[in-house]
């Protein structure tokens, strides 16, 4: 605990003060003065000196309104040195912060370098007191040291839940039950962490199974479809075969085909001779009997010349009968010319022509033109005899021209009918019929038959083909699920030692937990036990004169008073001053107990701010022998309005205010 012994404290701008100087000694030194006086200010600023302000302390409560600083300057012994602590605040605008210039530590009058942060400061002050690192040193120093206003008696009126906790917090267990508390976070998250690898390796087993399953699965496919191969090349050949069959099948059956047709065309040539040979029979009949008819009228035409005699003959007489004409209108031409003449030289006979010639011409003339006229009738008489002949003559000219005819047609006819006789003969000899012909649907009906199998073989083989390309890539797709699963197996069997580690850790923890839970109890239980007989120490010193009653601790730290008789009484029926004698007792143990806990020295200052809260005159009266009761602290101050503890103290101030000004002085 504090070994410190408080020599001075000066300070500027403080709450109600302005600049106050105290000087403090070994002994009781109490500061009296009325309600608002500015008491408390002065242990504020103790406070303020060794601790600074911490965040959640405003420094406007230090501060003293309408001040731009404030600053405390605290004297103290340490250890043999001599220390000086300088701080104080600055305000800009509306914030109030800690300023470095005046923040200063000098022992034994000189300056410790310090790096100008608080914090620094803070940390050579505790180094100084020898306080631990892990505690809060206002916290430590409110518990050990400096019991504020209001606060003597809460600490015994506190729930059990809460006095626990303000306990714990002097035992430190608040680590013990922090650790614990995060313990169980980081046990419950490996808790966590095991589930979800065990979920995981629930799966193992099944995953196990599932790729056995896989390489069965593999295994059966692979065997399906060697079987499938088997069938397909049976099937193939089979296949192949049947093509064959079909092959020579459809050479046969157009062989057959090819031999029916020419046998049909054979026959049809037949047919068509003997058809023409009919007609040629029927045409030559016809002829001859055409022939029959003409050579009948023939006959009956009887006989005459011939027709070409007669022909030429009536020429000739046309030709006469003409030259007698011409003759004849020359032989008048000539006489008319001469009888238009009727002189002049006659152009027949080339005499003059007289009279006489003109009527001996006309003589003539008529002679010879009877005699021409004769001639020219006999010619056309000749003429109309021949006629008649010439018709006949022609008639049977023309008979003979076609019995010609027809007998060429005749003849024609029948050299005809030979031929085809002959070729008819010859196609005759030719036709045959030829073998197998009346098969040709037994081939066509097993040439179907066989194509439908080909049709089947085909379909199955496609089928079995099918099937082994679907059952390829089922084993492309379980082999992918294979090493997927494997290697899924490969990180489970990886989790697995990790679960066994997981398991052994949460055990550790959980030990290790168990332990921590039971340090506390154990520290808990020696405490108590020392905590006990300290208070009943405290106890009985502050009511040294009074034996009503004797005190202990409950488990829960629960104070509690026995009667003489040894009847339990609880606090609450005690008197207030009792109660406060109580809680002073309860106090100053815990402080003494927390300074052994954390491994410092007993305090060596007790600040007690308005100890008397409750108190009656009686036990007002009697609390400076307490007070002075208390030797194993060299420095107690006390702050109280009760005239009556003046008594009790060694060195006495008063706290006034004056025109707002607190003003400190010894009495
Ligand atoms: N920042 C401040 N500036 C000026 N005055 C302040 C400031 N803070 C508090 N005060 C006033 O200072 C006066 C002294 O307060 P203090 O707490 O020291 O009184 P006290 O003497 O302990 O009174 P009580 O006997 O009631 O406990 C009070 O009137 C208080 O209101
Ligand atoms: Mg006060």
């Amino acid at each position: 605990m504090l070994q410190l012994r408080i020599n001075k404290l000066v300070f500027e701008n403080i709450r109600s003060h302005e600049l106050s100087d105290v000087k403090i000694h070994d002994g009781i030194t109490i500061f009296t003065g009325r309600t608002g006086s500015g008491k408390s200010s002065i242990l504020i600023a103790l406070e303020y000196a060794l601790f600074g302000s911490e965040s959640g302390i405003s420094n406007s409560a230090i501060m003293r309104r309408g001040k731009q600083t404030c600053k405390v300057e605290l004297e103290f012994n340490e250890d043999g040195d001599n220390y000086k602590i300088i701080r104080g605040l600055k305000k800009s605008g509306t914030t109030i912060t800690t300023d470095v210039n005046n923040m200063k530590i000098l022992k034994n009058g000189s300056i410790i370098p310090l790096i100008g942060r608080a914090t620094d400061l803070n940390e050579k002050i505790i180094e100084i007191l020898g306080y631990p690192n892990d505690v809060k040193p206002k916290e430590l120093f409110e518990i050990t040291s400096y019991t504020k206003q209001d606060e003597i008696r809460s600490i015994i009126e506190l729930s059990a839940e809460k006095r626990q906790d303000y306990i714990d917090k002097i035992l430190q267990l608040a680590k013990y039950k922090q650790t614990w508390e995060n313990m169980k976070e980081l046990i419950d998250f490996f808790g966590a962490e095991l589930l979800a690898k065990s979920v995981r390796l629930e799966n193992y087993e099944r995953l196990q199974k599932e790729i056995l399953d896989i390489e069965k699965r593999v295994i059966d496919l692979n065997s399906k479809i060697k079987l499938n191969e088997k069938e397909l090349s049976f099937l193939k050949e089979n296949y192949n075969s049947t093509r064959q069959s079909i092959s020579d099948l459809e050479q046969k059956y157009r062989g057959l085909l090819e031999k029916r047709r020419s046998y049909d065309q054979l026959k049809g040539s037949e047919l068509s001779l003997k058809r023409e040979l009919e007609k040629s029979k029927e045409l030559l009949d016809n002829l001859l009997s055409k022939k029959s008819a003409f050579d009948s009228d023939f006959s009956n035409i009887g006989v005459v010349s011939e027709f070409e005699e007669l022909q030429s003959k009536n020429i000739e007489l046309l030709k006469t009968e003409e030259l007698l004409e011409k003759e004849f209108s020359k032989i008048k031409n000539d006489f008319n010319e001469i009888k238009r003449l009727g002189k002049g030289k006659c152009p027949t006979c080339k005499q003059e022509v007289t009279e006489k010639h003109i009527h001996d011409l006309e003589k003539e003339f008529s002679k010879l033109q009877e005699k021409l006229r004769y001639e020219i009738d006999d010619t056309r008489k000749n003429q109309k005899e021949l006629e008649p002949l010439i018709i006949n003559s022609k008639k049977k000219k023309d008979i003979q021209e076609q019995l010609e005819r027809i007998q060429s047609s005749i003849s024609e006819r029948k050299s005809h009918i030979e031929n085809t006789e002959k070729e008819l003969k010859e196609i005759t000899s030719k036709i045959e019929m030829p073998d197998g012909i009346g098969k040709i649907s037994d081939v066509e009906k097993e040439l179907n038959s066989i194509k439908k199998q080909e049709t089947e073989l085909f379909s199955k083989i496609q089928s079995i083909t099918r099937e082994n390309s679907i059952l390829n890539s089922e084993i492309e797709d379980r082999k992918k699920e294979f090493s997927q699963k494997g290697s899924e197996l490969v990180e489970m069997e990886k989790n697995r030692s990790e679960l066994q580690n997981l398991e052994q850790t949460i055990q550790i923890l959980s030990r290790m937990r168990e332990d921590i839970r039971n340090i506390r109890e154990i520290i808990r239980n020696n405490f108590l036990e020392d905590f006990k007989q300290e208070f009943q120490k405290k106890f009985e010193e502050i009511r040294k004169y009074e034996e009503e009653y004797s005190v202990d601790i409950k488990n829960d730290y629960e104070p509690i008073a026995f009667s003489l008789s040894g009847e339990e009484v609880p606090i609450t029926n005690l008197s207030g001053g009792e109660k406060t004698s109580v809680a002073l007792a309860y106090r100053l143990s815990l402080a003494n107990l927390s300074a052994q806990i954390s491994a410092i020295k007993p305090s060596e200052i007790l600040i007690l701010d308005e100890p008397t809260v409750g108190f009656d005159q009686e036990d007002i009266k009697a609390l400076p022998t307490t007070l002075k009761n208390i030797k194993t602290i060299p420095q107690i101050i006390i702050v109280t309005h009760e005239e009556e503890l003046k008594n009790a103290a060694d060195y006495k101030f008063e706290v006034k205010k004056v025109s707002g000004k607190s003003v400190v002085t010894a009495i």
